[in-house]
């Protein structure tokens, strides 16, 4: 084998299939969140995208599957995310949301992202995120060397309504962004990761 051959590939994430027992329900809210859309859907499955890609979630719902009632204990997927082009667009679909009663389940500020993260109908986790950054090149950097990332990986929780109504008031993202990764946004009480028993 020569040294070329040896090189791994880099292909491109595409898609993630979920099992499911509630396919309209799941295709009516990650249309109304995240405004994707059927590109083919039969009675046992949906293929849906809101890019150019023939599908970026699918849903296979076949007789026999069942709710996993301790899913958040088991291994496996924790969460898919989506990213927004900026915070102002993260934080005008966490309004619109707000309105249409979709409440996230926690907010994070990783440090590199700031994310909002809701449960699905059938409680699978799905993030909505801005790049702190704006530049993916900066922000993989940051993960890579900063120490506050590597002391605290998951980052510091923060009340969206909060962060909104600075927004609202003028505050801009960079500033922002500042004070929620302080801590000053924090919610009361802190909420869970969705993950094990906490
Ligand atoms: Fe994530």
């Amino acid at each position: 084998m020569s040294s070329n051959e040896s090189v791994a590939p880099a292909p491109m994430l595409h898609h993630v299939t979920f099992k499911t027992t509630r396919m309209q329900e799941m295709i009516d809210w990650y249309g109304t969140v995240v405004g994707i859309k059927v590109n083919f859907q039969n009675p046992v499955g949906a293929w849906m995208s809101n890019d150019r890609a023939n599908h970026r979630i699918a849903l296979l719902a076949v007789p026999g599957l069942v709710d996993d009632p301790e899913k958040y204990r088991r291994t496996g997927m924790h969460h898919t995310a989506f990213e927004f082009e900026n915070f102002d667009a993260l934080m005008a679909n966490y309004a619109r949301l707000r309105d249409l009663g979709i409440r996230p389940a926690f907010c994070l500020d990783h440090g590199l992202t700031l994310s909002i993260y809701y449960n699905d109908p059938d409680e699978n986790v799905v993030e909505l995120q801005v790049d702190n950054f704006g530049d993916w090149e900066r922000s993989a950097e940051w993960m890579r060397t900063s120490p506050q990332f590597s002391a605290n990986p998951i980052g510091v929780f923060f009340d969206p309504d909060r962060v909104l109504e600075a927004h609202r008031a003028g505050a801009p993202f960079r500033d922002l962004q500042r004070r929620t990764y302080a801590g000053e946004f924090l919610p009361e009480p802190l909420p869970s990761l969705r993950i094990g028993d906490g």
